[in-house]
């Protein structure tokens, strides 16, 4: 009797489960109203949600779902993504805000930036574009933005040292390779590139099971 009490009450559990939405829904699809493979102004984009509803209607399914998709089920993923939607945002009033843009500008590793955020390593820009990392190099250079390419971008890194602007400063990432002369060419390529720093990844120590990705072999490397 227990058991099955104990089984109706998982199964309660399991069932409880709440849609999940990939945006929230602030009403992208009424105003854009887009046929599969049509793009989006980006003049209408409002927030950051459109980007991504945005790339999946405009995207092929392959090149898109490289760039969505997580571990597995996606519990994770889903999970992730409701528990910072969760963070409420505490309301101060009467204060001043007057200088707060002046606030922004930091320094990172002693370089000089406009915001104290940068444009993370992301592999393979070219299935989003195919100049690939040219706009992030650019965009980066142009609002004085720390950029840190990965180690698998589409372009190699003299391709993105061609595109650096003179004195812009970026960040090479890396991932640790058992052979250690690849990892050592990896930092002689970055310096001889004029990268100013390197970035080590270490939250992956192995190839994430994404099925996902597996569907359309867009999986990791
Ligand atoms: C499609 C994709 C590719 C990524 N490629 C890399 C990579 O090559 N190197 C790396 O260090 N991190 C990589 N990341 C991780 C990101 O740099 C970043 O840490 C992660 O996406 C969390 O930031 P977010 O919450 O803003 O997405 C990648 C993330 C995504 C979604």
């Amino acid at each position: 009797m227990l058991s099955s009490v104990l089984s109706l009450s998982l199964f309660g559990g399991a069932f409880a489960a709440r849609l999940f939405l990939n945006e929230p829904d602030i009403g992208f699809d009424e105003f854009f109203n887009l046929a599969d493979g049509e793009l989006a102004s980006l003049d209408d984009l409002v927030g950051l949600p459109d980007f991504d509803a945005a790339a999946r209607r405009y995207m092929p399914i392959r090149n898109y779902t490289y760039y969505r998709n997580g571990a597995a089920g996606e519990w994770s993923y889903r999970n992730n993504l409701e528990v910072f939607n969760r963070y409420p945002i505490r309301p101060r009033t009467m204060i001043d805000i007057t200088n707060i843009e002046a606030s922004l500008p930091t320094t990172i590793l002693g370089h000089n930036f406009s915001v104290p955020f940068f444009i993370a390593p992301c592999a393979r820009a070219g299935f989003g574009n195919i100049e690939g990392e040219k706009g992030l190099v650019e965009a980066a250079a142009a609002e004085n933005i720390l950029y840190i390419p990965s180690l698998y971008a589409t372009l190699s890194t003299a391709e993105i040292a061609d595109l650096k602007k003179k004195d812009q400063v970026t960040f090479q990432q890396f991932y640790l390779d058992s052979d250690e002369a690849a990892t050592q060419e990896v930092f002689d390529d970055a310096k001889a590139n004029g990268h100013q720093a390197i970035v080590f990844t270490i939250d992956s120590p192995a190839d994430g099971n994404r099925q996902r990705a597996v569907r359309y072999g867009v999986g990791p490397e």
